[in-house]
């Protein structure tokens, strides 16, 4: 029997956003032209749209962030909901109170949507599995498990470059094995049907399951990057490491930096691409990361859109149940 995917209601509408593994092609495909739709908001006199007036929004993150925690807020306030920013270092969690009575708190407060980063993975579906039927979680970011709506602006992203998925071969550079962004782009590319996904990284960065993924697994940086159409940079991801993964930053960058010498292996209409917080020297040079092939700005705009349509789409979802009671 198929499992019931808690990011599903009963008609196959996005309800939750917590992962992209499970999630059809056509959803991710309805995702990404719904925030087609969104992306001329930000050019309008007035930068709103009334659709998720008298909602209230609750960014929750236990992790710092820059992009997300802001672009979050931004589509938020974009749809013209009300936000609650919860600082969790000055909330009552830091007085001992646990999750899910921080979280029946804010329920209490007639809130609509959480959305969550937790440094530890499955927050996100926990929260889920205890909200009232009448809330929405999106995945912020979860441990090394999976960022959904990183993974959806950079398929945009690649979308608005490249057009078709089909004929592309994508490489993502760098620590693997800690990134809950690559989970989630590998889910993604694959679901949206690119010709190659290729991981390249050294062989401590580098799960052992990855191919089980569908992906190939390079360890050669100028092999790997071999007539890519699209480079995703990852940095090293200090604070998941346990132990000395590798020799000194100087050396990851000398055998897996892109610079202008390694970029030369791609296609040379080829985009540049990074989820940020880039780290210049360690995993990419300045003149490549500010470079004209780089597209890491492109993606944090993208990222406004695309979590206006992630959002929408789970509110409507709602509408629909009110709909029908
Ligand atoms: N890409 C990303 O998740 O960045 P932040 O940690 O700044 O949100």
């Amino acid at each position: 029997m198929k499992r019931h995917n808690i990011q599903l209601d009963k008609n196959g509408r996005l309800r939750h956003f917590l992962t992209i593994e499970g999630l059809s092609r056509k959803l991710l495909v309805e995702i990404l032209d719904t925030a087609e739709s969104f992306s001329g908001v930000a050019e309008q006199t007035i930068k709103k749209v009334p659709l998720l007036r008298g909602k209230t929004i609750v960014n929750l993150f236990f992790e710092s962030s820059t992009r997300t925690r802001t672009t979050f807020e931004l589509a938020a306030k974009r749809l013209s909901a009300d936000v609650l920013n919860i600082n969790v270092a000055a909330s009552a969690t830091s007085k001992g109170e646990s999750l899910l009575d921080t979280l029946h708190n804010l329920q209490a407060m007639h809130c609509d949507m959480f959305v969550v980063r937790h440094d530890r993975s499955g927050t996100a579906h926990f929260i889920a599995r205890h909200v009232a039927p009448h809330i929405s979680v999106i995945n912020a970011g979860d441990g090394r498990h999976a960022h959904p709506t990183q993974a959806m602006l950079d398929m945009f992203t690649i979308r608005r470059h490249k057009k078709e998925f089909a004929p592309l071969s994508v490489a993502i550079v760098g620590d693997i094995l800690h990134s809950r962004v690559a989970r989630s782009q590998i889910h993604a590319l694959t679901t949206l049907g690119v010709h190659e996904v290729r991981v390249i990284g050294p062989e401590t960065l580098i799960p052992a399951e990855a191919e089980a993924l569908g992906v190939h697994v390079y360890h050669d940086l100028r092999e790997g990057l071999r007539d890519v159409d699209v480079i995703i940079m990852l940095r090293l991801q200090h604070e998941r490491m346990r132990g000395a993964l590798l020799p000194s930053e100087h050396e990851y960058f000398r055998r897996y930096g892109l610079t202008g010498e390694t970029l030369a292996y791609a296609k040379p209409d080829a985009i540049v691409m990074h989820p940020g917080p880039i780290n210049r020297g360690v995993e990419i040079d300045s003149a490549v990361a500010d470079g004209p092939r780089s597209v890491i700005l492109e993606q944090v705009t993208h990222g406004i859109a695309v979590r206006m349509a992630v959002m929408s789409m789970a509110m409507s979802s709602h509408a629909s149940l009110e709909g029908t009671t």
